[in-house]
């Protein structure tokens, strides 16, 4: 097939583009570089043997996006591109809302008169609000408490409405949970621009000596050793997700939502300690107060996406701490330039 991904660039988008190379799809990547970095569009031509296109558009640029979108004649969309910081998004919702909300109603606009109907869409577990019942099924409650998460449950809705104005439209959402690790190769893999806001970046960042040490949010939640527990799954595995769930689409249509996690839930200490025995690297760290807006567990039920769709997040979180190394280790200071 032939399959537009936005924000292909970027974590997750790259190593979806490899997978989707490697199928034997055509892939063109829109991605306007405010969060990537051409390089890692380079990175996944030599990775799969063969290269992406690529256009160089921002979602808000609507006669620009409907040209890239015509030009591409795409049978299907991964829809990546958006942004994705919970605290900026509290500073700054106005741009949180018209680059998440707006893009995806741009998007959706320009591929309405194409003809493609098909859209995989990149949602979050955030979706299920400040007290989930653990663990998360697809039909739990959603809500929001900042910005960025409103924005997903938003298209989240405006995507099922399309859907039931409309039901040639084929639509998947997403729930992610933590996407962690890299690919194995070590050549793509996260690039935070400044401070990481997320734990597996700052550990990387910590043990190769770019931060001094890492900042426990917490160590009296309700939890087994009171650190904060979340559901860590590998970017592959979570790449390889968006490949089942666009085939699954493709043979059955209709709206569907899926959690992608491992439905295991790992706390902060448990994850350094993984980090240090997967690279030998001690990681420094202190305990400090909890992060505004944290809660205190999240994990999936994956059963859904595991009947249906084939799919599983089989990486330990040593091998993802393993493949996270190998990347923060060979790029230290990201992709370059
Ligand atoms: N943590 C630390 N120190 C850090 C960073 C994180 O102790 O420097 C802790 C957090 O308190 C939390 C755990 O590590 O207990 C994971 O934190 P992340 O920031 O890596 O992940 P979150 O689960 O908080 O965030 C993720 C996604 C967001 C999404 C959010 C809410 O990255 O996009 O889940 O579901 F909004």
């Amino acid at each position: 097939m032939r399959i537009l991904v936005t924000g292909g660039a970027g974590y997750i988008g790259s190593h979806t583009c490899v997978l989707l190379l490697e199928a034997g799809h055509e892939v063109v990547i829109v991605d306007d570089f405010s969060n990537s970095k051409p390089e890692a569009v380079r990175r996944i031509g030599e990775l799969a043997g063969r290269g992406a296109e690529l256009a160089e558009v921002d979602l808000l640029d609507r006669a620009s996006l409907d040209d890239a979108v015509a030009e591409a004649g795409p049978e299907a969309v991964v829809h990546f591109a958006g942004l994705k910081a919970v605290g900026e998004s509290v500073a700054q919702p106005l741009r949180y809302y018209r680059t998440n909300v707006a893009g995806t109603l741009n998007l959706l606009e320009a591929l309405a008169p194409t003809g493609c109907r098909t859209v995989v869409f990149s949602s979050s577990a955030t979706v299920y609000g400040p007290e989930p019942q653990l663990p998360l099924k697809e039909d739990a409650p959603t809500s929001a408490t900042n910005p960025y998460g409103w924005s997903k449950f938003m298209i989240e809705q405006i995507l099922a409405d399309l859907h039931a104005a409309d039901d040639s439209w084929a639509i998947a959402t997403l729930r992610y949970f933590n996407p962690v690790g890299a690919h194995p190769s070590g050549r793509i893999g996260e690039d935070p621009q400044g401070i990481p806001n997320n734990l597996l970046p700052f550990v990387s960042q910590v043990a190769v000596g770019r931060r001094e040490k890492l900042s426990v949010f917490g160590d009296d939640y309700d939890t087994p050793d009171g650190t904060g527990v979340r559901d860590y799954l590998h970017v592959v595995d979570l790449a390889a997700g968006h490949l089942a769930a666009l085939h699954r689409l493709v043979e059955v249509g209709g709206h569907h939502v899926w959690n992608l996690g491992t439905g295991q839930g790992r706390s902060v200490f448990e994850v350094i300690a993984a980090f240090e025995r997967a690279t030998g690297v001690p990681i420094p760290y202190e305990v400090t107060d909890r992060r505004p807006g944290d809660i205190a567990a999240s994990y999936a039920d994956p059963t859904k996406a595991n009947q249906e769709l084939g799919w599983t997040a089989d990486h330990t979180l040593d091998a993802i701490c393993a493949d996270a190394w190998r990347w923060q280790s060979q790029n230290p200071e990201g992709y370059p330039d």
